[in-house]
């Protein structure tokens, strides 16, 4: 059975779970000015957010004692616990992920002949993969190999040549070693199609990276709560209603895949990914078929208990970049114990369903206001100067009387009744 962190003081969580004197050292300083001035320019400091933990999550029959999670927005990690718990009593989520392949665009423009310059590359994608892998030192990897030479022709006036380069990156994100590539390529590339090549650079579309997940809710956990009076068959009813509301709505899926991401991103950043890259990716890829739509949906199953499925691409990294020289990130990819950076991403596609289920459960349930207004209260008592004890007793205070203001916060800390 795993401890409840949150009955534990701040400084015994680390060891509990299993993090040494010295990691937990690391953990409290995060990134110094000195590390972060070797990675941008113009530093003056360092930004801090809130880094915890999930609990629960059970993966491809795994148990994940810990998930980091680096966000700033209240309930969003005790959502994926909760989330997870419910799963756990059906064994977890089924996670999987494809090949972790990138691809590079080469802008090709001015091409004279197109299907002659489709012929060409696709004559010499041999010779360009092995001077790629084996020759050219700057593109030859050890985590990462060309695997494919694609060419497209674009609609547009005239049309345009693009030529995908596609990377297996392995345990890397791989965004530095794919632009490498493309550059390397252009000139050989314009030799073969006869055009002038403009943009060479990584697509954010990582649709041959994907990672998916599914899990199992039984119908009878859905209201296990001691204040609902909701039968648990309405709450899975209103579940599927909601997934089939963002299906089939732009307006809502938008939402419905921010919550999503609230989970997802919140473990790209404690890993020390970059953020944005997944974010363009999810986004684009719920676009894929020219309407955006949800990345996780919701059924029923035949004895009624709900099942969530999401699908999603997953650029992440377990070497390199931020991952390797954060000192947080290293200790966020020790708790998960993940061996590849495929386990990575399926691990974040569990986290992002479990915070989609844990929020359209909520809104169809009593709402999030609740919950979110609790976390609120604890944040208005702190600004109100509440230390130690009197942030939770102000804060319950505040959430009792239906007035969490600040000026309320202050006179209750000042004694007024
Ligand atoms: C808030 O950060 C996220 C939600 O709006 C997600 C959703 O509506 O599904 C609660």
């Amino acid at each position: 059975m795993s401890v409840r962190l949150r009955d534990l003081p701040l400084d015994e969580r680390p060891a509990a779970l299993g993090l040494s004197a010295e990691q937990a050292s690391i953990l409290r300083a995060g990134l110094s000015p000195e590390q972060a001035n070797h990675m941008i320019e113009n530093v003056i400091g360092v930004f801090g957010l809130p880094l915890g933990v999930a609990q629960h999550f059970i993966v491809n029959g795994k148990p994940i004692p810990a998930v980091p999670m680096a966000i700033e927005e209240a309930s969003v990690v005790a959502a994926c616990s909760y989330a997870a718990r419910l799963a756990a009593a059906s064994g977890g989520f089924r996670a999987g992920s494809s090949e972790p392949i990138m691809i590079g665009q080469v802008q090709l423009l001015g091409v004279p002949d197109l299907v002659q310059a489709q012929a060409q590359i696709g004559a010499a994608t041999e010779a360009l993969l092995c001077w790629l892998n084996e020759e050219n030192p700057t593109t030859r990897s050890r985590h990462a190999r060309a695997v494919g030479i694609e060419t497209r022709v674009l609609e547009s006036q005239p049309p345009m040549f693009v030529v995908h380069v596609l990377y297996d990156c392995g345990d890397a994100m791989g965004a530095n070693l794919v632009n490498t590539a493309c550059e390397a390529l252009a000139p050989e590339l314009e030799r073969l199609s006869g055009g002038r090549a403009n943009l060479r650079i990584l697509s954010n579309l990582s649709d041959r990276r994907l990672a998916w997940a599914s899990c199992t809710i039984r119908t009878e956990l859905l209201a296990a709560r001691e204040d609902n009076t909701i039968p648990p068959a309405e709450i899975a009813r209103r579940i599927v209603e909601a997934s089939r509301f963002a299906e089939v709505d732009p307006y809502r899926a938008a939402t419905h895949n921010k919550g999503i991401m609230n989970g997802v991103d919140a473990v790209v950043i404690a890993t020390g990914n970059d953020w944005r890259a997944v974010e363009a990716a999810a986004h684009a890829y719920a676009a894929r078929n020219g309407r955006y739509t949800a990345l996780a949906t919701w059924r029923e199953d035949a004895e009624g208990n709900l099942v969530g499925y999401i699908e999603l691409p997953l650029a992440v990294g377990i070497v390199g970049g931020a991952t390797r020289v954060h000192p947080t990130a290293q200790i966020a990819l020790r708790l998960l114990g993940v061996r590849t950076a495929r386990e990575l991403a399926e691990v974040i596609a569990c986290v992002g369903l479990a915070q989609n289920f844990a929020a359209i459960r909520a809104l169809a349930m009593e709402g999030i206001q609740r919950g979110h207004m609790a976390l609120h209260a604890r944040q208005v008592a702190i600004a109100a100067g509440a230390t130690g004890e009197a942030v939770e007793r102000i804060a319950a205070q505040l959430v009792a009387e239906r007035n969490i203001r600040l000026e309320r916060a202050r006179a209750l800390l000042n004694g007024e009744a």
